[in-house]
C-alpha cells in the first residue's frame, strides 16, 4: 500500500491489518503509553473543503505519533492562483513524508498521488471518503464484536461518504443495503462491483433497506459543493430520514452512525441522534485512532 485514496485499493488483509493498529493505538492513547512511530515526521494537509473532524484528527494524530502537520489551505498557497497539481506534488515530496488532500474532483487526489513520492491519503473527495469508512468499520466491529453476518444499511445520498462505505462494508464481508432515491444513487462503478459480490442490496424504499439492519447510517442531503441544491433536494430526499419508524425495522440492537456534520430533522431526526449519540461520538473519535493507523503504515520506516 503506497497510498490510501479509495476503498476499492485495499484488500481485506489490509483492511483488518489497518483496523488492529487503530485499536491498538486507541488502546495505547488510554493508557497513555507512547506511541511516537511517526517521530520527525511531516505531514502536509491540503484542504480546498471545509473541515472539522478530518483536519483535527490529523492534526492532532500527527503530534501524538512524535511528528508535526501543516495545514495547507488552497486560497493561500500557489495552488489557489493556478499552480499544476503535478508541479505542487513534486515540490511537497522535497519537503513532507506524507500528504493528505481534501478536494473536489476524485481525479486531482489521483494525479497528486501518481506525481509524489511520498504517501498521499484521501481526507475526502466527490468519490470517496475512505479515512471515513475506515473509522466506520472500526467502530462496527467495537459494538457488534465482528463483521460476521452482519447487516449494514445506509439511508440517503449516494455519495461520496456511501460509495466509500458499501465498498468497505462489501470487503470485510458484512451485507449492505442501500435506500436511495432514483436520481441519487451510488456511482456506477461502486453499484456494479457490489452487485458482483452478491451479498448487496439497492433500493429506494427505505424499510426494505432497514429491515433486520444490525448498522443504519445516514449522511447530509448536500454535500459540500451541492449547497445550491438544497431547494430541490429536500424534496427528493423527502422520508430518506432515519427516524422512529425506520429503527423500528431494523434489529433492536442496531447501532446508528452518521460521519457528522449532521442536518438533524433532514437525514436523522434529533431524537434518534441523541439515543445514538454515544455510538456516533465513537465514530467520531475513531477518525483519530484510525488515521493514526494509516499513517504509521504509510509513513514509518
Ligand atoms: N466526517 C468528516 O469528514 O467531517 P469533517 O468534514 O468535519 O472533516
Ligand atoms: N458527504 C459529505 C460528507 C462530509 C464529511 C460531504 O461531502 O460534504
Amino acid at each position: 500500500m503506497k497510498h490510501f485514496l479509495k476503498m476499492s485499493d485495499l484488500s481485506y488483509d489490509e483492511i483488518i491489518s489497518i483496523l488492529n493498529l487503530a485499536d491498538e493505538l486507541k488502546d495505547k492513547k488510554r493508557k497513555k503509553i507512547p506511541h511516537k512511530y511517526l517521530q520527525d515526521k511531516s505531514l502536509g494537509m491540503i484542504f480546498t473543503k471545509s473541515s472539522t473532524r478530518t483536519r483535527v484528527s490529523f492534526e492532532v494524530g500527527m503530534y501524538e505519533l512524535g511528528g508535526s502537520a501543516l495545514f495547507l489551505s488552497s486560497t493561500n498557497t500557489q495552488m489557489g492562483r493556478g499552480e499544476p497539481i503535478e508541479d505542487t506534488a513534486r515540490v511537497l515530496s522535497r519537503y513532507l513524508d506524507g500528504i493528505v488532500i481534501r478536494t473536489f474532483e476524485h481525479e486531482e487526489a489521483e494525479t497528486l498521488a501518481q506525481y509524489s513520492s511520498v504517501p498521499v491519503i484521501n481526507g475526502l473527495t466527490d468519490y470517496s471518503h475512505p479515512c471515513q469508512t475506515m473509522a466506520d468499520l472500526q467502530t462496527i466491529r467495537e459494538y457488534k464484536g465482528s463483521f460476521e453476518n452482519k447487516k449494514l444499511c445506509f439511508i440517503g445520498d449516494g455519495n461520496n461518504v456511501a460509495n466509500s462505505l458499501i465498498v468497505g462494508g462489501l470487503k470485510v464481508g458484512m451485507d449492505v443495503s442501500i435506500a436511495c432515491p432514483e436520481d441519487y444513487m451510488p456511482d456506477d462503478d461502486v453499484v456494479k462491483w457490489a452487485l458482483s459480490t452478491g451479498r448487496f442490496h439497492l433500493t429506494t424504499d427505505v424499510k426494505e433497506a432497514a429491515e433486520n439492519a444490525d448498522v443504519l447510517y445516514t449522511d447530509v442531503w448536500a454535500s459540500m459543493g451541492m449547497e445550491n441544491e438544497i431547494k430541490e433536494r429536500r424534496v427528493a430526499f423527502e422520508g430518506y430520514q432515519i427516524n422512529d419508524n425506520v429503527t423500528e425495522v431494523a434489529k433492536s440492537n442496531a447501532i446508528v452512525l452518521h460521519c457528522l456534520p449532521a442536518h438533524k430533522e433532514e437525514e436523522i431526526t434529533k431524537k434518534v441522534f441523541e439515543q445514538h449519540a454515544d455510538e456516533i461520538f465513537e465514530q467520531t473519535e475513531n477518525r483519530l485512532h484510525v488515521q493514526k493507523a494509516i499513517m504509521v503504515k504509510l509513513m514509518a520506516d
